[in-house]
């Protein structure tokens, strides 16, 4: 039985009980069953669904890891966290993690003006938010204004530049001045492929010579006692520990030194994000090197050696992964709409009375494929279809013999695969790249899954029933967008097996797993699909409540957002189609409600046929 790799991706929230997944808390229900409950009501697109108690999950064993390694290595300092808007700015998802963070004061962490406002509005009282990115004046006073307002607020400068404007409005305005942090900017580098945030071309931080005229202009200022934090990041999803430890040393030794030089109100340093969540599930993936209590244990440890060396008390320890906390508490789940090589389909062999010899003598073959002869008749066949290609281009044969011959070459590979193991695995990876089915999913790849579009990060994927039936046919699949890029192809090296449904008798049912951070918030109007169907799942004891429900929007409400006036597009469809001649009064009224339907719901398809 194949698992998908949930040990590999899954930490354990999902587990496969019988012919389904379940979700590995309390009641344990099962993905088919919510997906079910919300289909009762007509829903026919892709849904999401969101388990908040994942977000408690992983915020708990964040603090929990954290706090263990500071009492372990007799640690000064406290830790502290935010979690970053940008990682999924919804509203169901920031109350979840509001909700959850408020035992330890989990703050938020801001990029941008609107942002911000969402971090003063939405923020714990009394816990810490963190300002990073680019600041114009307004948002700087932004940050006065929060701090004025009893926000435990720090704005961390990406340059001189900002730092002036800092002064200038402390200087201008009688506002309570925010807490400044400084980006350094780290000669060490990440790895991965998000890993362009550190390094000395780093789109981010002060050098060394910079952060020295920081600290003289924050005393010519007398501000020096704002100066709170030392700040780094060196990129999401980091795969190996040995370039954060080498960033954490030089980060460490920065902080130490301007205690050294006087700046008294230093006391925390900011390590940003990028703890990795694993999204691989082929047991060869490669997947990042450490867990966290080894990140939290070496964080704590290093930190302490460093200031320890250069008798500099312990700072607080600042982070702001986002990725962790959120990704796996959000599932995309989509019914497949079509399967096509269906069109392989025995039953729509039309052999003739007479046929061309290969044909013939590929249906003998078929016949007679015994698991003892079938390595042989399968590169007899392969051979054949060659033979009979080329035949079909100098026209010695019609279209029905070349269906009839793809027809049978088809499922004399297949039958193969099922009689033996013994194909040689080049081979092997070939003939399931010829076999491979594509899956329509009701999905657009852009909106729900943009980071394999733009960077082909894998997401863990897997059908939410059938599981103690092999699944065996390698699977390419195929979004609803009509872009080629739409798609996630068959990778031989790394290969996804579906099984071989037959969608005219039941539904299948597609869940991509650990898409809680980032492919909300980047997610794309292509084709103008828009953000799903949401729905938050609250799973007790006994049973579990859907709420929240969040519907995607109408195709009428997505052009009006583009900019359309919507009364006036639905006035002039309106009154094309009654300039029209209809045949009764009755069809008219009909072929108007029709359309009043289709414009009121979203974009995704409800039917295929
Ligand atoms: C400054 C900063 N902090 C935190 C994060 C969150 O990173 P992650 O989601 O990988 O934890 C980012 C993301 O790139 C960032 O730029």
């Amino acid at each position: 039985m194949n698992n998908f790799g949930l040990d590999i991706w899954s930490n354990n929230n999902f587990i496969i009980n019988g012919d389904e997944v379940q979700v590995n808390y309390k009641s344990s229900p099962s993905l088919l069953d919510i997906t079910d409950q919300i289909r009762k009501d007509g829903v026919r697109g892709p849904i999401i669904l969101r388990f908040p108690h994942l977000i408690k999950k992983q915020i708990r064993h964040l603090y929990s890891c954290f706090n263990f390694a500071i009492k372990e290595n007799f640690y000064k300092g406290e830790f502290k966290a935010v979690f970053p808007l940008k990682v999924n700015q919804l509203p169901h998802v920031v109350n979840a993690v509001t909700e959850a963070g408020e035992e330890f004061n989990y703050g938020l962490e801001a990029g941008s003006k609107a942002e911000l406002i969402l971090a003063m509005g939405k923020s714990i009282k009394g816990s810490e938010i963190t300002v990073n990115g680019f600041k114009d004046k307004e948002m700087i006073t932004l940050a006065f204004i929060a701090a004025h307002s009893g926000h435990n607020i720090t704005v961390t400068i990406e340059g001189l530049g900002e730092l002036r404007t800092i002064i200038a409005v402390a200087k201008e305005s009688n506002l309570k001045v925010p807490n400044i942090g400084i980006r350094v900017r780290l000669h060490s580098t990440g790895s991965g492929t998000w890993a362009k945030s550190a390094g000395m071309d780093a789109k981010f931080g002060l050098t060394a010579t910079e952060i020295l005229e920081a600290v003289r202009l924050l005393e010519n200022a007398s501000l020096l006692e704002k100066f709170s934090m030392v700040h780094f990041h060196i990129g999401s999803q980091m795969e190996d520990i040995a370039p954060i430890k080498r960033a954490l040393r030089e980060a460490g030794n920065i902080y130490a030194e301007l205690k050294m030089l006087g700046a008294d109100a230093l006391s925390n340093i900011n390590i940003g994000g990028g703890l990795a969540v694993a999204y691989e599930q082929h047991p060869d993936a490669k997947l990042h090197n450490y867990s966290i209590e080894e990140f939290s244990s070496s964080v704590v440890f290093l930190l302490g050696e460093i200031m320890d060396a250069k008798g500099v008390s312990h700072p607080n320890i600042f982070t702001e992964s986002g990725r962790y906390i959120v990704a796996s508490h959000a599932i995309l789940i989509t019914p497949v709409l079509e399967l096509f090589t269906q069109d392989y389909n025995e039953t729509l062999l039309k052999l003739k009375d007479i046929n061309p010899p290969l044909v013939q003598e590929l249906q003998e073959l078929y016949t007679q494929l015994t698991s003892k002869n079938c390595i042989e008749y399968l590169h007899d066949a392969l051979d054949h279809i060659e033979s009979l290609l080329t035949l079909f281009d100098l026209g010695y044969i019609d279209l029905q013999d070349r269906s009839n011959a793809e027809i049978l070459v088809h499922n004399i590979i297949k039958k193969s695969l099922t009689l033996t193991s013994k194909i040689n695995t080049n081979e092997l990876k070939q003939l399931q790249v010829n076999l491979q089915e594509r899956y329509l999913i009701n999905a657009s790849i852009f909106q729900s899954l943009p980071d394999y579009w733009g960077l082909k990060q894998h997401f863990p994927m897997m059908p939410l029933h059938h599981l103690q039936n092999s699944a065996v046919r390698g699977a390419t699949i195929w979004d609803i967008t009509c872009d080629s890029d739409g798609e996630i192809g068959f990778n031989p090296d790394k290969p996804l097996y579906l099984h071989d449904i037959n969608l005219q008798e039941e539904d299948y049912f597609l869940g991509f797993f650990n898409i809680g951070a980032y492919q909300e918030a980047l997610g794309m109007g292509h084709n103008l699909f828009t953000h799903p169907n949401e729905y938050t799942i609250n799973i007790n004891e006994i049973s579990y409540q859907i709420s929240n429900a969040v519907e995607s929007k109408s195709t009428l409400n997505i052009l009006d957002d583009i900019g359309y006036d919507k009364d006036k597009l639905l006035n002039k469809l309106k009154t094309d189609l009654l300039k029209s001649t209809f045949i009764t009064e009755k069809e008219k009224s009909d072929t108007l409600s029709k359309l009043e339907t289709f414009i009121h719901q979203n974009g995704y398809l409800r039917t295929t046929s």
